[in-house]
């Protein structure tokens, strides 16, 4: 399969498509072969790569509930918690296996890391953010890329968020940038601040956008550090996408959490 065959089976499969992935006609090399392996009926397993995490040890660790952490210390809302968000969907805002999974994860982890930093794409309005200040003790650095297209002001409602997380002390430093992960001009402004710790891949759902994510997250992420996919149960590409991913070299590691819509961990 050439470039135009994998950019035109990727754009007339039966996944959702925005007129985003068309934009990204310039694909590297290395997404073009992670779209190969989505492609082929190669026989690869996930499972039988050694894991990144162990999550039996870290699942026992206590964690607040979501309506704990997203309430500030005058018994308040932060501005991330939208009119609605409790209701859109299924229960991912309150359930008990969603955020406070995300919680213990970053509070486990991250004690291996100097000032860790996470980077996430797919913002909307700030919800994961509020998660690793409070999970991550002492100082840590929060970046985050959203072109505002689910909610239309969502980072202004997550800069409003994490300036009241600085002013309580969560010694949080935030860079939120407005565009699209894979814009080559965002790409060059996260390397000058790179590697990062952590990586959330929650941006972008389509295969085209998840596989190339996944390769600018594998560019970005440091040696040690960690690739959080997110919905790799809720929908088939995110699956895909991360299969492909392992396949093509780009991790070596792979864990499994059982969030409410499954979270792939990824080490190179
Ligand atoms: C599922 S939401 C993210 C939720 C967030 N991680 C949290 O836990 O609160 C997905 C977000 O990805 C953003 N998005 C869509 N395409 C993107 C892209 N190419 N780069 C970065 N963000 C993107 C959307 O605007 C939306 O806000």
């Amino acid at each position: 399969m050439n470039k135009l065959e994998a950019i035109q089976k990727v754009v007339s499969s039966k996944i959702r498509t925005l007129a985003h992935d068309i934009a990204i006609l310039n694909i590297p090399a290395e997404v073009e072969k992670g779209l190969q392996a989505a492609g082929s009926n190669q026989k690869f397993s996930l499972d039988a790569l050694p894991p990144s995490l162990d999550w039996d040890t870290i699942k026992n660790n206590p964690a607040p509930g979501s309506e704990e952490l997203f309430t500030n210390k005058e018994n308040k809302r932060y501005p991330c918690w939208l009119p609605g968000d409790e209701t859109l969907g299924d229960d991912w805002l309150l359930s008990s296996n969603y955020y406070p999974f995300y919680f213990r994860l970053y509070r486990h982890l991250a004690q291996k890391f100097q000032h860790p930093a996470l980077l996430e794409f797919g913002v909307r309005s700030g919800y994961s953010g509020v998660v690793f200040a409070k999970a991550v003790e002492g100082p840590k650095s929060y970046f985050g890329v959203d072109p505002n297209l689910y909610v239309a002001k969502g980072l202004e409602s997550a800069a409003a968020t994490f300036s009241q997380l600085r002013k309580e002390g969560f010694g949080l430093q935030s860079f939120l940038i407005e565009g699209f992960s894979s814009s080559e001009a965002v790409q060059k402004t996260l390397s000058f601040s790179a590697p990062f710790d952590f990586i959330h891949v929650d941006g972008e759902h389509t295969l085209l956008g998840k596989i190339l994510d996944l390769w600018i997250a594998r560019n970005l992420v440091s040696e040690n550090g960690y690739v959080l996919v997110d919905d790799f149960e809720h929908h088939g590409f995110i699956f895909e996408s991360v299969k492909a991913a392992c396949q093509s070299g780009w991790f070596s590691k792979f864990s499994y959490v059982p969030t409410k819509r499954g979270l792939a961990v990824l080490r190179v």
